[in-house]
């Protein structure tokens, strides 16, 4: 069944489902080297991406809009057997939006949802081990190390990589992330 997702609101950007005309936009980002130097080319071509925002996933997809503009994408999937209950999130931001705190924000938005209106009490998410800053701005939601996953996902050059498993109890999540020095640029 197709999740169609709420628009959800942070202080400075909007998560809201996205539409076909948000494809070509995502698919810009996808392109740009600090991004696709973590997030992989697999399924980035334009169709895959207008596949991925009509809900033909199993991951349901918000576009991030600040000022009016697609400043990149969040995603979360959820497990839902019931004695295994959680979801992972994954998120990217274009190259102008990175850097300003607005990653922090995307993200503690989408897990107040999980948390308050899906009823989760646990959420992951697993950047590479070298994505420093992703993993500065999760931590600065509330995540929490957990390990490395070996030879988890594919580089870019196609060899296997190491990711980090980091994970987020509902009572540790930081709703308002401190700003970041960056964030007024
Ligand atoms: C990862 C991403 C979502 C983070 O969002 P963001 O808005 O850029 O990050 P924030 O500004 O909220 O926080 C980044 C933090 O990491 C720090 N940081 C940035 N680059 C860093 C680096 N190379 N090494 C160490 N810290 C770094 C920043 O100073 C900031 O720290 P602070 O909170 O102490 O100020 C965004 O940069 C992005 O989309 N990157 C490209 C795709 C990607 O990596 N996606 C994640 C896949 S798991």
């Amino acid at each position: 069944m197709t999740t169609v997702p709420p628009s959800l609101f942070g202080r400075r950007l909007l998560l809201r489902a996205g539409q076909r005309a948000d494809a070509a936009a995502l698919h810009r980002i996808r392109c740009q080297p600090s991004v696709s130097e973590w997030w992989g080319v697999a399924h980035s071509k334009e169709h895959e991406i207008a596949a991925e925002l009509r809900g033909e996933s199993d991951e349901v997809l918000f576009v991030i809009e600040v000022d009016g503009e697609v400043a990149g994408s969040i995603q979360y999937s959820e497990e839902n057997e019931p004695d295994y209950r959680q979801a992972g999130m994954d998120i990217y931001l274009a190259e102008a939006f990175q850097g300003r705190g607005l990653g922090a924000e995307a993200i503690a938005v989408l897990a107040g949802y999980l948390i308050d209106e899906r009823g989760h009490h646990r959420l992951t998410i697993d950047p590479a081990v070298d994505n420093a800053g992703a993993i500065r701005c999760y931590v600065r939601v509330g995540f929490r190390r957990v390990g490395v996953m070996r030879c988890c996902e594919r580089a870019p050059d196609g060899s296997w990589r190491d990711a980090l498993l980091l994970d987020l109890l509902a009572d540790e999540l930081i709703r308002s992330p401190v700003q970041s020095a960056g964030q007024s640029r």
